[in-house]
């Protein structure tokens, strides 16, 4: 090119053009993510990137009645264990802490599962950065139920109680099996068990389940104080 000052003008002139179409991709595909992701967050999770305590805090009010009430890592059995510590990093993620004891060995590989699920559902949405849920790896996972199997609940079926008829055996049957399987009276010693229930009337607020009134309570504990171990 004989003009250098056409040439000078030239160059201005593409650079313009690679940097006009560089702001415009930017943004256009800005606009694109936030279109795809915003609707449905605001939908899911109200306005912004959510938090575990936000997270819980939603959950609580999009779930009245279903999240198990939270117990404190130091009260955990074991609670200096490497799996314990996995239950309070996995676990407490959209609900408070759940207690090992609340389910039977039995129960607790279907529940685990089911909150597995949600995890791996749930920690997919990451990379649209919604929420920070961690999803534990297969090991943890076995790691996870087998801790919660082996401090789970000794319950009991309503055929095994003694005086299966009786009118303590049949309230306790009916109130004491919403949430769990029935505990066997054997887990605790009549000292314990009033504290036990009372806590439980508690667990029935919270929960949104049939609560125990004052009556049903005296007849309850007094089968339980009754079969209760020596
Ligand atoms: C991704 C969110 C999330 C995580 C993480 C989570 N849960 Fe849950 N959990 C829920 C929701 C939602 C409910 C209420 C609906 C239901 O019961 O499935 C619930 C309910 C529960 C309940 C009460 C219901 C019942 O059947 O007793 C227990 C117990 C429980 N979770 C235990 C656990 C355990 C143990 C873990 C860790 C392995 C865990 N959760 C991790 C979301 C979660
Ligand atoms: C509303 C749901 C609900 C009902 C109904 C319920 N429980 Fe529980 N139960 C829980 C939860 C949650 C836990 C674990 C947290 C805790 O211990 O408070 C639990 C744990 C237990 C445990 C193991 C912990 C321990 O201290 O040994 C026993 C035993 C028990 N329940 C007995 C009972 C009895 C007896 C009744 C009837 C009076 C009852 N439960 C009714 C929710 C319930």
């Amino acid at each position: 090119m004989k003009n250098p000052g056409l040439l000078a003008l030239a160059i201005v002139f593409i650079m313009t053009g690679v940097l006009g179409l560089t702001v415009f991709t930017w943004f256009a595909g800005k606009r694109m993510t936030e279109d795809r992701t915003v609707p449905m967050m605001d939908m899911m999770m109200g306005k912004g990137v959510m938090n575990k305590g936000q997270m819980k805090e939603r959950m609580k009010s999009m779930m009245p009645g279903m999240l198990p009430p939270g117990v404190k890592p130091e009260n955990l059995p074991e609670s200096d264990s490497r799996v314990a510590k996995l239950l309070t990093r996995y676990c407490a993620q959209c609900h408070d802490l759940p207690s090992p004891f609340m389910h039977s060995g039995e129960e607790w590989p279907a529940i685990a599962g089911r909150m597995f699920f949600r995890m791996s559902m749930m920690s997919g949405m990451q990379g649209m950065s919604m929420m920070d849920i961690e999803n534990p790896s297969a090991k943890e996972r076995d790691a996870i139920v087998g801790y919660l199997k082996k401090h789970a609940m000794k319950s009991i079926s309503t055929s095994e109680l003694p005086a299966p008829g009786s009118e303590g055996a049949v309230l306790f049957s009916e109130r004491c099996s919403q949430c769990h399987s029935l505990p066997n009276p054997k887990l605790h010693t009549a000292e314990e068990w009033p504290g036990v229930v009372e806590r439980m009337q508690a667990n029935m607020r919270t929960m949104g389940r049939t609560v125990i009134t004052e009556n049903e309570k005296k007849t309850v504990t007094g089968f339980l104080l009754n079969q209760a171990r020596k």
